[in-house]
């Protein structure tokens, strides 16, 4: 009953999600896969969005025109209720390329990204699961006027061993968890409408 209230809430809703890693084994892109899936089952529609044509930012080409995959970012971006963001944690902070992708989408004159509801988790090998690379990236989406969820939040550390042969997470409670986070996220843009 509850599972089919949220459903029927959540049809028509639509996330985009991106990964903070470019690498085609990529855990994030793994784990993003099962929150995508996750987001599935509770009525969403997810499209992910890869980052890999994003070029760097360079105010110069910014001046002339956005690149076209910079537009396509922005516009995917807009046209979502909300966005699931799955990152490593570069050096305890946000890998390059997502900082990279976020700064030329929070460019005038309208950023995409302000009170866009965002979920976001991230995937590690060590012990930590990101979390510090969250707080960097929470401080870097605040600046933008995202409105994250505050709580639950996710990190999978020894992420390495935590997937199954067909990229599943392999224990249902770190899934159950994962699911918590997206349900938040979705019950957020309900009330926002
Ligand atoms: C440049 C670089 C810096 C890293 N810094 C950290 C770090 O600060 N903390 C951490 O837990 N893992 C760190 N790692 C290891 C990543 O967690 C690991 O490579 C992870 O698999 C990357 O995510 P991906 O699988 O989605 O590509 C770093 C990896 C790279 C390449």
């Amino acid at each position: 009953m509850h599972l089919l209230f949220i459903l029927q809430q959540n049809i028509g809703m639509k996330l985009l999600g991106i990964a903070g890693s470019l690498r085609k084994a990529s855990l994030n892109l793994k784990l993003l896969k099962n929150a995508t899936a996750l987001a599935k089952e509770q009525g969403a529609e997810v499209e992910i969005f890869d980052l890999n044509p994003i070029p760097l930012y360079n105010q110069d080409i910014e001046d002339k025109e956005f690149p076209d995959s910079v537009k396509e970012l922005r516009e995917k971006i807009a046209s979502v209720d909300g966005l699931l963001i799955a990152s490593p944690e570069y050096n305890h902070s946000i890998p390059g390329v997502l900082k990279n992708a976020i700064d030329w989408a929070s460019r005038p004159p309208k950023t995409p990204f302000w009170g866009k509801p965002c979920a976001i988790f991230g995937a590690s090998n060590g012990g930590f699961g990101t979390v510090r690379g969250q707080i960097a990236l929470r401080t870097t989406l605040t600046a933008l006027n995202v409105s994250l969820i505050a709580q639950p939040q996710f990190h999978l550390s020894f992420a390495d061993g935590a997937f199954d042969e067909n990229g599943n997470l392999k224990e249902n409670e770190r899934s159950e968890q994962l699911g918590k986070l997206i349900e938040k996220l979705l019950e957020i843009i309900q009330k926002s409408k």
